[in-house]
């Protein structure tokens, strides 16, 4: 994070009693002692309940320590709040044309000067209630570490300028980008979760969503600006390519490679075919490259060694597919007498521990279906069903939840004029905690006629993306 940060960054770390003293070592050697700037107490003191049973002090305070990359070259906009009651009633003088004032060692202080700078906010915060005093805020998601949108307000408009970049690292369900969003900061969040990835993007879409606009979000009241999601797993996978660099032999990296995904699929590896790397039971395995999606020529020449050698079950296992794979494909191979299965290589298969234990599991590639209608340049897009596949390692309780294949879906969304790059939603429909219902027709109208690529996203009740690619022609 230090090589990121910028000169004029900030860093904020929320800790409680356990790590803070750790940590602030830590970041002592990391940033420099020069470098710490506050500690910050934020009381949560939570005066009612079990806490207050302990019979001790009271523990009600977190930490939240703040450093600088240079501490002569920082960005800080001085924050205020309003000052106590107590204070103002000390201004009981009045000047002749009843200016308030108080006397304060030989200082006269006037109260409407007083009033309008505020008071500056020191290192004890008191003001922001946290989530265990509000349980049912709106704002609130069910993240045991959630912090209220406030207290990241006061940071981020403290330490950074509306052309700053915010980063959270370790985003939860996105607190600190819908944030930066609202305070018109550029933002980055970062999770390993594919959940938390999925609710910081519905969150940040929610800002657009007025009727549902919180406490916060009223105060900024504007939509969102486009964003990207991206996944870095298809750079963690070029390790196997940096192997065969490093030893110059790419034939040999490539057989590893497909012998270890071979063997967490639970397939024998077979030679002979350039189209078919392995045999499962009476089906044959072909396994995609670490840094392409899987083709549809790909699959149609695995298909071709497929007959020759006079099997009639078909595995691909792939990374990522080319856009459209499963629909097409499937009819294909249909016509031609094989059964194919799309399998997806699960990110698991690059966590040491998990690969070692046997615990990657791999899932087909969900299948979903589209019913499409243009009317002069009005295009209407009707979602008609949607197939989890791995159902198997789906918890009994909540298959018993699941009435019709809508259950499933969680989100979906469309582009209507895709160019192969990002996705940009044009337009989206997802549930939330106080609206569950979904609408399964979008519609767009086109200003211009012509041949578009239209992307339909949908992401099902575990947060996992499928995307299936149309043309459209407009006339
Ligand atoms: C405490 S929550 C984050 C709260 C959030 N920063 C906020 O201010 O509301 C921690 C998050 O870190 C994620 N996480 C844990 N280890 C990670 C790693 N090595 N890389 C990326 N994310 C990680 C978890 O999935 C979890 O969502």
């Amino acid at each position: 994070m230090k090589e990121f940060l910028s000169e004029k960054g900030s860093i904020y770390i929320h800790l409680d009693w356990r790590m803070n003293s750790y940590v602030r070592l830590l970041l002592d050697e990391i940033l420099g002692f020069d470098n710490f700037q506050r500690e910050i107490i934020w009381d949560i003191s939570v005066l009612s309940g079990f806490k207050s049973l302990a019979n001790n002090w009271i523990r009600g305070h977190d930490t939240i320590l703040f450093y600088s990359k240079d501490t002569n070259n920082i960005i800080f906009n001085k924050q205020t709040t309003e000052h106590r009651e107590e204070y103002i009633k000390r201004f009981n003088k009045a000047d002749k044309d009843g200016r308030k004032y108080f006397d304060g060692r030989g200082v006269k202080r006037y109260l409407d000067e007083v009033l309008e700078k505020g008071k500056p906010i020191g290192d004890v915060w008191n003001d922001i209630m946290s989530f265990q005093q509000i349980p049912t805020a709106v704002e609130r998601l069910p993240y045991p570490t959630q912090k209220p949108e406030l207290l990241l307000d006061r940071i981020i408009s403290a330490s950074s300028n509306e052309d700053s970049l915010v980063v959270d690292f370790f985003c939860g369900s996105g607190t600190t980008c819908a944030v930066a969003e609202k305070l018109n900061r550029r933002w980055i969040g970062v999770d390993l979760g594919r959940y938390a990835i999925h609710t910081t993007r519905k969150r940040i879409l929610e800002i657009a969503n007025s009727k549902d606009l919180n406490d916060t979000s009223k105060k900024y009241g504007k939509p969102a600006r486009p964003f990207e999601i991206l996944n870095l797993g298809k750079y963690e996978r070029q390790f196997w390519q940096v192997k065969a660099f490093n030893r110059k032999d790419e034939k040999q990296a490539l057989y590893e490679y497909l012998a270890f995904i071979l063997k967490l699929y639970g397939a024998e590896p077979i030679a002979g075919s350039s189209h078919i790397h392995g045999k499962k039971g009476n089906a044959l395995v072909y396994v995609g490259a670490v840094d392409s999606p899987v083709t549809i020529q790909e699959v149609n020449d695995a298909m071709h060694d497929c007959k020759e050698m006079g099997q009639k079950e078909l595995h691909i296992l792939g990374w990522e597919w080319e856009m459209g794979m499963n629909d097409t494909i499937k009819d294909v191979a249909k016509q031609g007498g094989i059964k194919l299965l799309p399998i997806t290589i699960p990110m698991d298969v690059l966590e040491p521990e998990a690969a070692r234990k046997g615990d990657v599991r791999f899932f087909e590639l969900a299948y979903f279906k589209v019913d499409t209608e243009t009317d002069n340049k009005d295009l209407k897009i009707k979602l008609e069903d949607f197939v989890v596949p791995h159902t198997d390692l789906i918890p009994q309780e909540v298959k018993d939840s699941i009435k019709k294949w809508k259950d499933w879906v969680d989100y979906w969304a469309v582009d209507f004029d895709f160019k192969n790059d990002t996705f940009n939603n044009t337009w989206t429909s997802y549930r939330t905690r106080q609206d569950r219902k979904l609408n399964f027709t979008a519609k767009h109208t086109y200003e211009k006629t012509g041949t578009y690529k239209v992307l339909v996203k949908i992401i099902d009740i575990f947060g996992i993306d499928t995307s299936q690619l149309y043309e459209i022609k407009i006339k």
